[in-house]
This record gives structure tokens, C-alpha cells and sequence, in this order.
């Protein structure tokens, strides 16, 4: 066994399963890319049978892989895995998940015994090994399956030809300890333990995932599945960044290693935060902005004699910079171009040209610039694929109302005016969209927050919207926070488009149907 921990990250599989979390297929192959960059060992680009759209962002994600393996996800039957394998093949190094859900509950759910659910095994993985060299195979809900159940389907997966046995604990129901102890105790009892790799997957239900996933490895699993900031369905997924500065900083308990390089960290998280409109909380570990933040006079007084005193890693570990004020109007091109780049946003010259007018718009609206600006204003710039776009707004709000809108979006290329009233100058202004794209999305979340300090601030909000069952979540910023919310709901219901086009064969991707097992 050796002392590397392989990094599978599943951000675009999993954590785009999280409700309003779906990216575009550009966003997609732009983390993507990032991930291969920064030295994730395999990436799941996605469930390749949800959808057309999945299945082209894994085929064009497996043809610019460099250096990580691509894998895509397949439930039990030939013709999920058929329609994988089709899009990772493409891929230098291609590997082939498949599934199931073993614990009673979930064998329940297709009314399999344990034989016949052996048997769907045994035929699922050979039929995956014929057509891939790699294939995983996971035991969905393990850490809730009969010990002897488990042990089998794990032994039926190995002689079947699986080459990474994933351990899944897909509710977040373990403890640390027994993690280790399940892992421990399969590598002792399971036959051929010895020629596969353990994988461990746990989800943040206890907000005990990264420490489960790291009790795994104590126990011998050598691949950690996590996501960037924990993005995932309920309380997310293990964080990437967790894992990775955790045994950085603790190898000294932790005599493990991943070959990630954690300087990229920041970026890939303000990115992931952006295009899955799910921000990072503040407080979050590693990439919370208030992480390496000192406010209290003891701790500010340390950090000046010694940061050790206060930090177990230094902000540049994690590809921060000492300081987070970066610009003002005098800034010119050149900075701005390599500020974006140290916060992950590499811009041709056109696409710099674009956003150097509104950052010098931005920098005339505000004093000091700061890195949490640019990003915001960085996801304004993606509206280009947007059906529906705010050409001008005006509200007029107050005392006495009513509160009026007057708005000019543009949609389809056409453009449209609406004048409405409201219960408020937000209420007008969703009005007046609504008047002009009318929808039956329900409002699920509307949220503001400031992105730096001051009146001047700009802020960023975020707009949940739910259509028949499927979610989508917009955010924008700007300094007008009446301006920053219309965009910001005009860019839920461009994202809820894209959602109505992402249609499964006979579910919807994210609710995609772990009981249709059918061959
Ligand atoms: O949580 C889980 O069990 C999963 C499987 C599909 C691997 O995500
Ligand atoms: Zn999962």
C-alpha cells in the first residue's frame, strides 16, 4: 500500500446534482480544466444517460483531458454504461463508474433480492470491464448495508473485474471511526482486496464528511471523492480543499499524500462559487473569506509577531494573496489582465477589452477595488449566452408608493419595455420581467449580501427559482442593489432555460432515478 491518496473530484457530477447548481457546458469544461491543471487524479465530468447535454460536457471534457482520468457515471444497466463509455473514450485515460444501491432501503426501491441484485453486479461490471481497462464500481448507501451483503457484492465486483471499489456513505450516517473500521475490515475479509484501490465518499449530513473521508484512508482507502467548497445535494459532499490542506498540514499524523498543488485552490473555489451560484459561506474552512481573517486585538497583535500563532497555513498555500485590495481607476490593462488570472479567469483580448470598460465604470463607482469586486463583476461578463438580457432599468421607490419599474430587456434579440408596479422597487422590477417573459417559476430564495464594506459597496445577490420541480440559481452584483437583483433573477430564469432543455430519456439529470436499474 503506498502513501498516495488519489483525488477523485466530482464537483460536476455530484455537486451539479445539488438543486440550482447546474453549469453551463462551458462552465463545465473550464473547471474541468482547472481541476486537470491543479492535479486532481480523476475527475467525474458527469452522468453521461442524464441528458444530451451531460453526455456532450463529458465527451468534450474527455477529448481535453491532459494529465487526470475522465469518468462519467452509469447506474446498473448496459445501456447507462453503453452511453458512458461513448463519452469517456475519448479521454487519454477513461474509467467507467457504475452503481448501485445495496443497503436494504435502496434494494427495496427496485425490488431486487440480494441474489438478483449479485447477479446485476456481476453482469454490470463485466459488460463495463469488456469495453474499459478502469472501471469503479460503488455501493451506493454502503455504510448502511449488511456487513455480509457488502462484503459479497464487493468480492462479485472485484472477480467481475471492477478496479476501484467505492465505499459510499451517501447520507452522511458515519462516524470517523467506523470508517476507518469498514475500510480496515474489507481489505482484511474481501477477497482479491488486494488487487483493487478502496475509495472513500462521504456526504456532510453530521458535518462530519471530510473527517470520515480521512478515517478512510487511516483505514486504507487510497481515493478521496470530494467536490470544491463541498458543493453537493443536502449539506454537500467532502470538500476538496479539506482533504488536500489536511494532510498537507497534519502529515505528521497523516503520513499520506495527494498530488495536488494547493496553490490553485482559491481560484478553483471562487470559480466553482461563481457558475454554481452557491457562494462559499464565510466561516468555511480554507476558502471562507474570513479564513485568514484577524479581527480580535490579541490575534491581530500575534499575527504581527508571528503569524504561527493564529494560522496553521499560510494564505499563499491556498493561492491567496497577502491582500485583498487590489485596484483603482488608475489601474491599467496589464493589471487588471493578471489580476484575473491570479483569481482564475484567463480573458482574451476582446473578452479583456469588454471588462476593463466596466471595471473602470466600477472603479469611478467605488474608491478601492477589491478581489471579491472583480469576481463579481467577472459574472456579469457571462451573460453572453443568455436568452434574456437588461438593457436598462429604472425604479422609482420611497415613502409613499407606489413603487414603480420602468425596464428594457432584451429577449431574443428583440428588444421589449414593461412599466410596473410593485410592493417595493425589487417586487416592481420582478414584475416588470415577468410582464415581459412570462413564467411560472416560484421565488424559492432571494438573498443580499454586501461583497465588501462600506455604503459603496457592491452586493451580491442570489435568486433561486423553482419550475416544476427543477431549481435554478442566479447571482449578480453591481452597486444599485435594485440593479444587482433583476440581474441576478434574469439570470436564474436564463439558467432555468437551460434546465428545461437538460431533459433525461425519462428523468431530469438531477433528479435523475437511482431505482431505475432496469438492463
Ligand atoms: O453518494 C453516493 O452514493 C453517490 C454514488 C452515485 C456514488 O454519489
Ligand atoms: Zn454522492
Amino acid at each position: 500500500m503506498t502513501d498516495r491518496v488519489l483525488i477523485f473530484d466530482t464537483t460536476l457530477r455530484d455537486g451539479e446534482q445539488s438543486p440550482g447548481a447546474t453549469m453551463t457546458h462551458a462552465e463545465k469544461l473550464e473547471i474541468a480544466a482547472m481541476l486537470d491543471d491543479m492535479g486532481v487524479d480523476i475527475i467525474e465530468a458527469g452522468f453521461p444517460i442524464a441528458s444530451e447535454g451531460d453526455f456532450a460536457a463529458v465527451a468534450a471534457i474527455a477529448k481535453a483531458s491532459r494529465n487526470a482520468t475522465i469518468c462519467g457515471l452509469s447506474r446498473a444497466n448496459f445501456k447507462d454504461i453503453d452511453r458512458c463509455w461513448e463519452a469517456v473514450k475519448h479521454a487519454k485515460k477513461p474509467r467507467i463508474h457504475t452503481f448501485i444501491g445495496t443497503s436494504a432501503l435502496h434494494r427495496a426501491i427496485p425490488n431486487l433480492t440480494m441474489d438478483q441484485m449479485a447477479e446485476r453486479i456481476h453482469d454490470c461490471v463485466t459488460h463495463a470491464r469488456n469495453l474499459c481497462d478502469d472501471v469503479q464500481w460503488s455501493s451506493m448507501d454502503a455504510t448502511r448495508t449488511e456487513w455480509d451483503f457488502l462484503k459479497r457484492t464487493v468480492e462479485i465486483a472485484i472477480k467481475a473485474g471492477a478496479t476501484t471499489i467505492n465505499i459510499p456513505d451517501t447520507v452522511g450516517y458515519t462516524a470517523p471511526v467506523e470508517s476507518a473500521d469498514l475500510i480496515r475490515r474489507l481489505i482484511a475479509e474481501v477477497e482479491g482486496a488486494e488487487t483493487v484501490i478502496f475509495a472513500t465518499h462521504c456526504h456532510n449530513d453530521l458535518g462530519m464528511a471530510t473527517a470520515n473521508s480521512l478515517a478512510a484512508v487511516e483505514g486504507g482507502a487510497r481515493q478521496i471523492e470530494c467536490t470544491i467548497n463541498g458543493l453537493g445535494e443536502r449539506a454537500g459532499n467532502t470538500a476538496l480543499e479539506e482533504v488536500v490542506m489536511a494532510l498537507k498540514v497534519r502529515a505528521d499524523i497523516m503520513p499520506y499524500h495527494s498530488n495536488v498543488d494547493s496553490r490553485k485552490i482559491m481560484a478553483i473555489s471562487r470559480r466553482v462559487a461563481t457558475v454554481s451560484g452557491f457562494p462559499v459561506q464565510f466561516n468555511k474552512a480554507i476558502v471562507g473569506k474570513n479564513a485568514f481573517a484577524h479581527e480580535s486585538g490579541i490575534h491581530q497583535d500575534g499575527m504581527l509577531k508571528n503569524a504561527e500563532t493564529f494560522e496553521i497555513m499560510r494564505p499563499t498555500d491556498v493561492g491567496l494573496t497577502e491582500t485583498s485590495l487590489v485596484m483603482g481607476k488608475h489601474s491599467g490593462r496589464a493589471a487588471l489582465r493578471s489580476k484575473l488570472a491570479e483569481l482564475g479567469f484567463e480573458l482574451a483580448d476582446n473578452q479583456l477589452a469588454d471588462v476593463f470598460v466596466r471595471f473602470k465604470e466600477l472603479a469611478d463607482r467605488k474608491k478601492e477595488v477589491f478581489e471579491e469586486d472583480l469576481v463579481a463583476l467577472m459574472r456579469q461578463n457571462e451573460a453572453v449566452e443568455d436568452r434574456i438580457r437588461l438593457k436598462s432599468l429604472r425604479v422609482v421607490c420611497g415613502t409613499s408608493g407606489p413603487q414603480t419599474a420602468d425596464i428594457v430587456l432584451d429577449i431574443d434579440g428583440t428588444e421589449r419595455t414593461a412599466h410596473t408596479t410593485g410592493d417595493g422597487p425589487v417586487d416592481s422590477a420582478f414584475n416588470a420581467v415577468k410582464a415581459l417573459f412570462d413564467h411560472k417559476a416560484r421565488l424559492q430564495l432571494y438573498q443580499v449580501h454586501a461583497v465588501t464594506e462600506g455604503t459603496d459597496a457592491q452586493a451580491t445577490v442570489t435568486v433561486r427559482l423553482e419550475e416544476d420541480g427543477r431549481i435554478a440559481t442566479g447571482q449578480s452584483a453591481d452597486t444599485d442593489t435594485v440593479v444587482a437583483s433583476t440581474k441576478a433573477y434574469i439570470n436564474a430564469l436564463n439558467r432555468l432555460i437551460v434546465r428545461r432543455e437538460k431533459t433525461a430519456p425519462d428523468h431530469d439529470t438531477k433528479g435523475v432515478s437511482y431505482k431505475d436499474v432496469g438492463a
